[in-house]
């Protein structure tokens, strides 16, 4: 396996979801924003921005309304992740143009370019020796987060993320095997059930589902049971339906996805 620091850090990577009350600089968010920015960009257009929220009142609102989780109004600094295509809105007026950014691509341009940078920005905060966590569930009450950061039309918040120092420490997640995700030449699902079956096996050891137990599929609670593991975990939730606002809250923002 080849390595090296960078790469060491990276498998170094846990979410942090307990932070000390100590701050963050504004020079050092401003540091792992701009490293963020380095990041490629579809065309060079930069179709991202970043709200940084540090004020108690407003990290404790966005705490609100992202599912009320605690480490939000925690972490001393809330990096909002948004989708821009408003500036370029704004740029193309400026020089005389019409923007088109009604088609399903604008939006994953602009979604594509803020995850890359977001992910980059991880990074190099992790770099400092801060924690990070991304928060999805900015995605909850969109709406609502729009108006709190007076997101303007054209701008969407893809990701949150908390920001600060780590309370205790947080030892990495196993991932799946690589060869479950690595495809050579073409895809091939071939023998991936004992890469599933060994992933299971190395999450349920880090205690994370401790305490569940479930039937085996087809079997009444009372039968069998098996281990709860991360593929039982992973079923359960993509079988349920996850912000189902979400087009809409996208329309309303201009993104109107043709
Ligand atoms: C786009 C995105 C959204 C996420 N949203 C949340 C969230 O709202 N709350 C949270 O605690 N963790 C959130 N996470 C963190 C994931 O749960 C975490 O990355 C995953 O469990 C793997 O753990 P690790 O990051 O420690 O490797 C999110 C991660 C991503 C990439």
């Amino acid at each position: 396996m080849f390595t090296n620091p960078v790469i060491e850090q990276i498998y170094q990577h846990a979410s942090v979801r307990a932070y000390t009350s100590e701050p963050v600089s504004p020079e050092m968010v401003e540091a792992i924003v701009a490293a963020g920015q380095r990041s490629s960009t579809s065309s060079n257009l930069q179709m991202f921005s970043v709200v940084a929220v540090t004020e108690a009142d407003r990290r404790a609102q966005l705490a609100a309304l992202c599912g009320n989780q605690k480490h939000i109004a925690q972490a001393p600094v809330f990096l909002a992740w948004c989708a821009d295509l408003s500036r370029l809105e704004r740029i193309s007026t400026w020089r005389g143009y019409t923007q088109v950014a009604d088609y399903v691509e604008n939006y994953t341009l602009a979604v594509v370019d803020a995850a890359i940078a977001m992910q980059t920005a991880a990074i190099a905060a992790e770099s400092l020796g801060l924690g990070m966590c991304y928060i999805g569930a900015i995605r909850n009450n969109p709406l609502e987060v729009i108006d709190l950061l007076q997101l303007p039309r054209l701008v969407f918040p893809v990701s949150g993320m908390t920001l600060g120092w780590p309370a205790r420490p947080h030892p990495p997640r196993p991932k799946l095997p690589t060869r479950a995700i690595l495809h050579w030449e073409q895809y091939n699902t071939e023998g991936e059930e004992s890469a599933w079956r060994e992933y299971d096996a190395a999450m349920i050891a880090t205690g994370i589902y401790q305490g569940r137990q479930v039937a085996a599929p087809g079997q009444a609670q009372s039968r069998e049971m098996v281990e709860y593991g991360w593929t039982e975990h992973s079923a359960r939730r993509v079988a349920q339906v996850h912000r189902p606002g979400l087009r809409a809250a996208l329309e309303q923002q201009g993104f109107t996805l043709k």
